[in-house]
């Protein structure tokens, strides 16, 4: 596809992680891809994997709890491809703390992070949105945010309920502009933090399914949510969870 026909996307979180899945497979789809992350150089590492001339892909260094560096990271994309048609907030702190011991100001750093950058990055994506008539916007909740967590501390949870809602508002103000904007809701997926295979499969044989998750399957989730058949789907929460929550 010519470069001036795809379409732009920014991720959040992108330099690793499901971030970095997601990055990875909308580059894949056809997108132009911002890959957003406090780490820089692995930010840059991954563009330059993806694409070194930074025609289809570019790092962009963001502290998303940071409101000003938000901006200006959300200026950047938009000096260089215009405002995104797609956005992944993504970008998260997990913190593991009993709800007895969270400190407010780590209380506040966790809603910073998880929930305000979702809030400015969707003010600032949605009404470009808005008036180009096109967008998709996705929100990495996860299932803490629906049934409470069973190690992340009460900030994080908190704070992937709040992304819920989010997606819930946002999608009734630009349902009307072909703007839709859901929730990804993943459990149990396979990352560094989970340890070696050993680990991974003991807490395989917790799930409905038998196994952990993979990235690339929260991707996937993604890259239907912001592909040509989702148009009709908005203000929904998809759960990528392997059965451990049904509704
Ligand atoms: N992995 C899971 O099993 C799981 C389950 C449910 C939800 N989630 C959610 O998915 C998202 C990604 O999780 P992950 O497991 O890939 O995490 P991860 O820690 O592997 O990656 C998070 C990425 O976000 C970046 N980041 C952190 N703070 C940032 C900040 N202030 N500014 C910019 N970038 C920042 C990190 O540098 C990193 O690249 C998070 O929102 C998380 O809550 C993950």
């Amino acid at each position: 596809m010519a470069t001036e026909q795809r379409r732009s996307a920014l991720v959040t979180g992108a330099a690793q992680g499901l971030g970095e899945a997601v990055a990875r497979r909308l580059h894949a789809d056809g997108f132009r891809v911002g890959i957003a992350d406090i780490n820089g150089e692995a930010a840059s590492a991954l563009a330059a994997e993806l694409d070194a001339t930074g025609e289809t892909a570019r790092a962009l260094e963001v502290d998303v709890a940071d409101v000003r560096s938000l901006r200006r990271c959300f200026a950047d994309q938009e000096a260089a491809w215009g405002a995104p048609d797609v956005l992944v907030n993504n970008a998260g702190r997990t913190v593991k703390r009993s709800v007895w011991e969270i400190e407010p100001d780590e209380w506040d750093d966790v809603l910073a992070t998880n929930l305000r950058s979702y809030l400015v990055l969707s003010q600032l994506a949605g009404s470009a949105m808005r008036e180009r008539g096109w967008g998709r916007i996705v929100n990495m909740s996860s299932f803490a945010g629906q049934q409470g967590g069973l190690v992340a501390g009460a900030h994080y949870a908190a704070s992937k309920a709040g992304a819920l809602v989010l997606t819930k508002i946002f999608a009734r103000e630009l349902a009307d502009a072909g703007v839709t904007v859901n929730a990804v809701a993943p459990a149990a997926i396979r990352t560094p933090a989970m340890g070696g295979e050993e680990d991974a499969a003991a807490v395989g044989r917790t799930i409905p399914v038998g196994r952990v998750g993979t990235s690339e399957e929260v991707a996937a989730a993604v890259a239907y949510l912001v592909g040509p058949d989702s148009g009709f789907v908005t203000g929904a929460t998809l759960d990528v969870n392997g059965g451990v929550f049904m509704r």
